[in-house]
């Protein structure tokens, strides 16, 4: 399941999708699976294929996308504070685990403060691009080793044996992609994972302002309703579908009551799309759900982080609270 770092400064591995066709079918069951359903919808995790990494890239470049500036202001007094509690903490070396690792933007700051980062480890589903990234890193941080993972957060994760002191990071909100029960289930196999004596370094959005949200979920220079849209290309290429791209749009909305964006991509006229031989059926303003981004008011988050056995040691907020970062760490054996 581990490579060692060899010779060169990344090692790239794939951590429980073993094989190619695996994930293939996998693609292909869900997506059949979920345009069955009366509301159809779509695993998020799918919008990142090589395009989708890029969009991704473009909407963190938005104005309306405060979450990624944000969240990446706050990042180096972030680093800076963990560094004097580390010390305090006796601790010594970290091997750094990043779950969704993306661009790897996020830990620049967090490297270049904590000087103790032994060893880093970037998990993403998006592989071509996480190496991408990974290389371009290994250029700024030549004396760190660093692996890169193409695999699946949600499936089980086995880390390599470290004397140093796990500490995962879960940036971007992603954790808001899952619904309150998937979150519980991240946050304990997260904790299995690291291991016991871990740490876990969170981004987390807030609640706000439904203007301000729906904003940043429906661009005006419709780089969200692209990126939304690119999951319809990927089933279209991969799966040999039929979407027409023009006969759908993307919706954005605050689900006030489950405290979530929804993205959704709505069928402008009756018509029928045929998948992987299988054809579908769609109403005019019918919908798929592709995407939720739950918001949290941290003490409701820290609900969950309790139920999932960890402990809330540090909460940094940005200015009008408008996002929020937290250090978790997990003491109890697992
Ligand atoms: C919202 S983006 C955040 C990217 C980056 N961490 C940041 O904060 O800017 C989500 C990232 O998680 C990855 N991802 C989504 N679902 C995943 C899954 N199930 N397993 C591994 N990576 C996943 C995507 O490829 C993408 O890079």
């Amino acid at each position: 399941m581990h490579t060692s770092a060899g010779s060169s400064a990344v090692c790239a591995w794939q951590n429980n999708n073993k094989k190619g066709c695996k994930m293939d079918n996998e693609f292909k069951e869900d997506v059949l699976a979920g345009l069955r359903l009366t509301q159809k919808a779509l695993s998020p995790k799918y919008f990142y294929d090589a395009q989708g990494s890029k969009y991704f890239d473009q909407i963190c470049q938005l104005e309306e996308y405060y979450p990624y500036r944000t969240e990446l202001s706050l990042l180096p007094e972030v680093a800076r504070e963990l560094q004097d509690y580390f010390h305090q903490q006796s601790v010594d070396s970290i091997q750094l685990v990043e779950f969704g690792a993306g661009s790897l933007h996020k830990v620049k700051p967090v490297l270049q403060e904590l000087k103790m980062v032994k060893e880093f480890i970037a998990i993403d589903i998006s592989g071509a691009h996480l190496q991408a990234a990974s290389e371009e890193l290994a250029e700024a941080f030549p004396d760190l080793p660093i692996k890169a993972a193409q695999g699946d957060f949600t499936k089980p994760i086995e880390l390599a044996p470290s004397d140093a002191t796990p500490m995962g990071f879960f940036p971007g909100s992603t954790i808001g992609n899952f619904d309150p029960g998937e979150a519980l289930d991240f946050l304990r196999n997260a904790r299995t994972t690291l291991g016991k004596d871990s740490y876990l370094l969170l981004g987390v959005d807030t609640k706000k302002d439904q203007q301000m949200l729906e904003d940043a979920y429906d661009d005006s220079s419709n780089v969200t309703a692209r990126f939304n849209k690119n999951i319809l290309t990927r089933i279209n290429r991969e799966l040999n579908g039929n979407f027409d791209l023009s006969q759908f749009e993307h919706v954005a909305i605050y689900n006030e009551e489950l405290g979530r964006i929804e993205m959704h991509l709505r069928s402008l006229v009756d018509q029928q799309v045929t998948v992987a031989g299988e054809t579908f059926q769609f109403k005019q303003g019918e919908t798929i759900h592709t995407e939720n981004s739950y918001k949290y008011h941290p003490d409701e988050f820290d609900e969950l982080v309790t139920a999932a056995g960890w402990k809330r040691e540090c909460l940094w907020l940005a200015p009008d609270a408008i996002f929020s970062v937290m250090l978790l760490h997990s003491k109890e054996d697992n």
